[in-house]
């Protein structure tokens, strides 16, 4: 019974489909009408393309509830903690700054001090000077409020990997009203630890530690963060409320295995701004069940540019919703603006994708939608991608398909606009210069300048 219905909803999802690859009388309606210095327009649009797709089933939706707005003004309370909020230096708690000497336990005894003894707010401090860390946690919850955690040394991690018993290097947890600062640097010491990563050859791969993990934080603020070559990924946001993360200058080589700048998932209302990514990895990678993600003003390259997903890799995903990624600059990347679901069984929902006035250089696919992630096989994506929007886009190619859109065959991409995009071919190949764009089951609306063509619908 149940999987007669859904071959049915099947069936009837594939003819919608066909129907809708039909080619649709040309009305151009420009909703904003604020565009029209931008003569060059080619009249493909059909607004029902723009409204928001219907949810599959199964239907994974909410992440975090609201917490409400009652805590106190964090910024408020950096000022007081600059002025005679209590200080909590490291080098009182028994680290030696040597560079040689595992201060973790040292750091650990200072964060307890910290955390727990005091009222008000509190910082920890690790000032100038180069120190040896091994793994170490600074969990909540906290009596002191707010807490800073102010590097202004440099921090490196022990490189015997059989240390991690967990994969994260600094593991922040259950914080209401943590504060990140300080010009100094986190370096995770990746290069002699990269050659024992697999992940090119194993899906399921153990991944090497995270330099720095925030999980189960409200209202966070991150203004001033340097990492440089982590094991792992650089940063990873997990189960955040109301996270704000700016001035970072996140680092490593071009050729750094899985190195993301910054992984977000289940977290909500995260706003990453006015910061410097170039990791060879995703430099934002927007993970799943998340919501109200804004992303702005970041320089991102070299790498594998901005990114929603991989989504669909785990039974246990759910939606994502709701993201602005404005006024970026993408360098020498494989990807530029890019949203990725494996070709997988697992459902959900992308929707609420906003890509807006960005500048591309020397970027292999700078515009893509990949709903075939992680597979070679003939298998389909159930993850539906809906209400996205890529706005003002101009920059160079380095391959020929500028465009490059393969969406789900069993749930296409509805409500794709593309507006005013203007891509050159900037590739090596100088016998042809054409660029094109290449789509599978996207329903698309073009409006303003479309360079390259935009694919007939
Ligand atoms: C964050 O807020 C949620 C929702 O109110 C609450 O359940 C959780 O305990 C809070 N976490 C911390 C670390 O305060
Ligand atoms: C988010 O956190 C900031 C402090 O960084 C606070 O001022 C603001 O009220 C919080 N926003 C919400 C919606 O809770
Ligand atoms: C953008 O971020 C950079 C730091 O990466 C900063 O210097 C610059 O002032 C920011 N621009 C704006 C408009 O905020
Ligand atoms: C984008 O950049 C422009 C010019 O630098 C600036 O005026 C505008 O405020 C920025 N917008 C956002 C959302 O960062
Ligand atoms: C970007 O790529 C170009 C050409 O491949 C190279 O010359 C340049 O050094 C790269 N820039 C950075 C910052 O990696
Ligand atoms: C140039 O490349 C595009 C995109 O791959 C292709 O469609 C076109 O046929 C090529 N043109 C020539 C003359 O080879
Ligand atoms: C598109 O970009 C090219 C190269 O930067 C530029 O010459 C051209 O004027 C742009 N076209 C429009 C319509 O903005």
């Amino acid at each position: 019974m149940t999987r007669n219905l859904s071959l049915v909803i099947q069936i009837l999802l594939l003819v919608f489909a066909s129907q809708c690859s039909a080619k649709v009388a040309a009305t151009l309606d420009d909703v904003t009408g604020t565009e029209n210095l931008l003569k060059v327009t080619v009249p493909t649009v059909n607004e029902q393309f723009l409204r928001p797709a219907g949810a599959p089933r199964r239907l994974g939706i909410g992440t975090l509830p609201d917490i409400g707005s009652t805590v106190n003004d964090i910024r408020a309370n950096i000022v007081l903690n600059e002025n005679g909020g209590s200080v909590f230096d490291v080098t009182k708690h028994g680290a030696k700054a040597d560079g040689e000497t595992d201060d973790a336990q040292a750091f650990m005894t200072t964060w307890i001090a910290a955390c727990r003894n005091t009222v008000g707010p509190a910082k920890f401090l690790i000032p100038q000077g180069t120190y040896l860390v091994g793994p170490v946690t600074f969990a909540g919850p906290c009596k002191s409020f707010p807490i800073t955690l102010e590097n202004q040394g440099t921090v490196k991690a022990t490189t015997d990997i059989s240390e991690y018993s967990s994969p994260e290097w600094f593991s922040i947890e259950d914080i209401t009203g943590f504060i990140l600062t300080g010009s100094g640097v986190f370096d995770g010491q990746g290069v002699t630890v990269w050659p024992y990563n697999d992940c090119k050859k194993n899906r399921f791969c153990q991944l090497l530690p995270i330099s720095i993990k925030f999980s189960r934080l409200n209202h966070t603020i991150v203004d001033g963060l340097t990492s440089v070559n982590s094991m792992g990924f650089h940063t990873s946001v997990f189960y955040c409320y109301n996270f704000t993360a700016t001035n970072m200058k996140i680092i490593a080589p071009h050729n750094s295995p899985n190195t993301d700048g910054m992984h977000l998932s289940t977290s909500k209302l995260v706003t990453i701004t006015n910061s410097v990514i170039g990791t060879g990895d995703d430099c934002v990678s927007i993970g799943h069940s998340t919501e109200n993600i804004v992303v702005t003003n970041v320089t991102c390259g070299p790498g594998h540019g901005l990114s929603v997903g991989s989504l669909g890799k785990y039974s246990k995903e759910k939606s994502v919703y709701n993201v602005l990624v404005k006024n970026c600059t993408i360098f020498n990347a494989t990807n530029g603006a890019r949203i990725k679901t494996w070709a997988s069984r697992i459902s959900g929902l992308a929707s609420g994708i906003i890509f807006e006035d960005i500048v591309m250089y020397n970027v292999k696919n700078p515009i893509i939608i990949d709903q075939t992630y992680g597979t070679k096989k003939k298998k389909v994506s159930n993850w539906k991608i809906s209400d996205v929007h890529f706005k003002n886009i101009r920059g160079t190619s380095t391959t020929n398909v500028a465009v490059l859109l393969e969406c789900s065959e069993l749930l296409p991409c509805e409500g794709v606009e593309l507006r005013d995009i203007n891509l050159t071919y900037g590739g090596t190949n100088l016998r042809n210069t054409t660029i094109v764009s290449s789509c599978s089951n996207a329903k698309i609306a073009t409006f303003g300048v479309q360079n390259p063509p935009p694919c007939v619908v």
